[in-house]
Order: C-alpha cells, then sequence, then structure tokens
C-alpha cells in the first residue's frame, strides 16, 4: 500500500477522493480514480453523480472512517467486487463474495454462443434444457435463463457456498424457479440428459498458478482457479462424463486459457471423435472457447 496523509477531519468529497487515489497503486487497479469513487459512493450510500455534483460535501467522522476502512482493504490487494459485494455481467448485477469468483467480461462471449445456439433450435418441442457446470456467482446460467426464456437450466457446483450465492443470485433476478441448483461434481449431480453443456471450469495450470497476481491469489478461491499440471484437469474429467449426459446433436461450449486452444482441441477429439470441433477466439483474437457440436 503506497504511504499516503490520513484524510483529516473535516474532508471533503474532492479531498477524500484524491486520497483514495493516493493511495492505490498501479499493481492494484489501472482504474484508481474509478474506484475512488464506486468505493466512496458505496460509503454515502450515493451514485457516482452525485459525487460530482456536491465535491465540496464534507464528509461525517463514521462516513470518513468507514471510507478510509474500504480504502486500506482495495489498497491492500482486495478486489473492489468483494469489497462492493457485486460486479455486473452481461448487464446484470451479481452478488460475489469470497466463496466465488468474480464473473469476468471475456465470459459473456461463452453466453452470447450459447445463446445464438439456443436461438437456432427454438422451434424444438418441449424446450431445451442446458448445464452450468461450475456455476459459482451463476453468471453464465442466470444470464442465459434471462436470454432464453424457455430453457430450463441446471446449474452445478462443488462448492456448497458458491451454489448459496447462485441461489440468492438466481432469486434476485427472477429466475429461481428455472435454474435448479445442484451441489456434486461436474455431471454428476444431472437429473436427466441435457441439450447443452456449458462451463467455465478453473483452467489456470500449476505455473500460473505460482504466477498469478495477489489480487487473485490471495482473494478468489482456489477451488474457482486450480485446472491441475496443465490447466485442462477438469476440462478432461468433464469430457469424459459427458457423453452419457448429453443429448443427440447436442452442444458442448468450454471456456478455456489463451494458450490451450490446441491442448483443448486434441481433447475434445480424443472424447468426441465424430462431433464437429472448433475453437472460437475473443475480440482479443486469443483462443477462449472449445466448441463441440454431437
Ligand atoms: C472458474 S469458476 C467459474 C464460475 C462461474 N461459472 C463464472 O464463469 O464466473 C469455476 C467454478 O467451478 C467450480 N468447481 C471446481 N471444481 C468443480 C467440480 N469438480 N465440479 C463442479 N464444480 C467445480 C468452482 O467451485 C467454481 O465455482
Amino acid at each position: 500500500m503506497k504511504a499516503a496523509a490520513e484524510p483529516p477531519n473535516d474532508t471533503s468529497i474532492r479531498e477524500a477522493l484524491a486520497w483514495a487515489v493516493r493511495c492505490f497503486s498501479s499493481l492494484i487497479t489501472d482504474t484508481p480514480r474509478l474506484d475512488a469513487e464506486l468505493l466512496l459512493a458505496h460509503t454515502l450510500n450515493w451514485n457516482r453523480t452525485r459525487l460530482h455534483t456536491y465535491p465540496e460535501r464534507v464528509l461525517s467522522q463514521q462516513e470518513r472512517l468507514d471510507f478510509k476502512a474500504l480504502t486500506r482493504r482495495h489498497a491492500l490487494g482486495e478486489p473492489l467486487a468483494y469489497i462492493l459485494g457485486s460486479r455486473e455481467f452481461f448487464g446484470l448485477d451479481f452478488l460475489v463474495d469470497k466463496e466465488v469468483l468474480i464473473p469476468r467480461p471475456e465470459t459473456e462471449l461463452l453466453v452470447e454462443k450459447a445463446r445464438a445456439w439456443i436461438q437456432t433450435r427454438a422451434s424444438e418441442t418441449g424446450g431445451l434444457a442446458a448445464a452450468d457446470i461450475g456455476t459459482g456467482s451463476g453468471a453464465i446460467a442466470i444470464s442465459l435463463a434471462l436470454e432464453c426464456p424457455r430453457l430450463t437450466i441446471y446449474a452445478t457446483d462443488i462448492s456448497p457456498g458458491a451454489l448459496q450465492i447462485a441461489a440468492r443470485n438466481a432469486d434476485r433476478h427472477g429466475v429461481a424457479g428455472r435454474v435448479q441448483m445442484l451441489h456434486g461434481n461436474l455431471l454428476e449431480p444431472l437429473p436427466k440428459a441435457v441439450h447443452l453443456i456449458v462451463a467455465n471450469l478453473p483452467y489456470v495450470s500449476e505455473a500460473e498458478m505460482a504466477q498469478l497476481p495477489p489480487h487473485i491469489a490471495n482473494f478468489e478461491p482456489r477451488l474457482a482457479l486450480e485446472g491441475g499440471p496443465d490447466g485442462l484437469a477438469l476440462i478432461e474429467r468433464l469430457l469424459a462424463q459427458a457423453s452419457a449426459h448429453l443429448r443427440p446433436q447436442g452442444l458442448i461450449l468450454l471456456e478455456i486459457g489463451a494458450a490451450q486452444g490446441q491442448a483443448a482441441q486434441n481433447c475434445g477429439r480424443r472424447h468426441f471423435p465424430q462431433a464437429q470441433i472448433q475453437i472460437v477466439q475473443d475480440h482479443g483474437l486469443r483462443d477462449r472457447l472449445l466448441v463441440i457440436q454431437t
């Protein structure tokens, strides 16, 4: 944490923000001003626009102490999403805590591809069923449920703490009746075969785990990150289980790491030799999804 003088008793909003910005090193955030504003808005229970409207408003002693405490947590590396208790994903606000991975913007590509595939099968009688494996905060399952009103979704996770957060998010977004939370290992808890399997499983390799920046390594759950020696251990295990849980002409969409395209494709080919297999890149042209159309 960078040394910065304490904010004095009669600190205004403008001064408090300037103080917080000085506390955040570039290792912690690329957006120090935005982070400071979000923390102060959270402290005051205001929106950010109101901070800009009343920059001379003086903080009460309690507000100053609360803001100082939040600023210190962030300056010591705690991600903003855990401090604020939520993160936006696919235009929706998701509750997060240390039981779950903070949903990443790159995972939105998986939701877009799943939605596009579901739309091609919209005329299916009886509706489609999907499974989101390793649901974490429920970000993928809940976004899909809202995008595809006729879809039934099973959301599984091995972490009971994550499933509690996912259930609260499903409730908040009004889809608790269509997203069934199931505790267990990979596809094992599914009650029936589904048309679509999506997953953003842990895929960080052992070598990458050793290099993770502290704001990830010290705060996000290891269970949500560790993918074994080459990062593909869970993906391999899911693919080994998948044929028993996927309906004919089904689709599997798995998020992968940027360096895993070729290995993931080979893994897909071993388990689904007859399927169409594709690696999809993200907007930054990095390998991002393994797509298996059976
Ligand atoms: C990378 S996080 C993804 C969370 C969420 N789907 C997202 O995209 O933000 C991986 C999730 O998989 C869960 N997980 C790890 N091993 C699992 C297993 N064997 N079976 C089911 N879930 C598992 C973790 O608890 C974690 O919630």
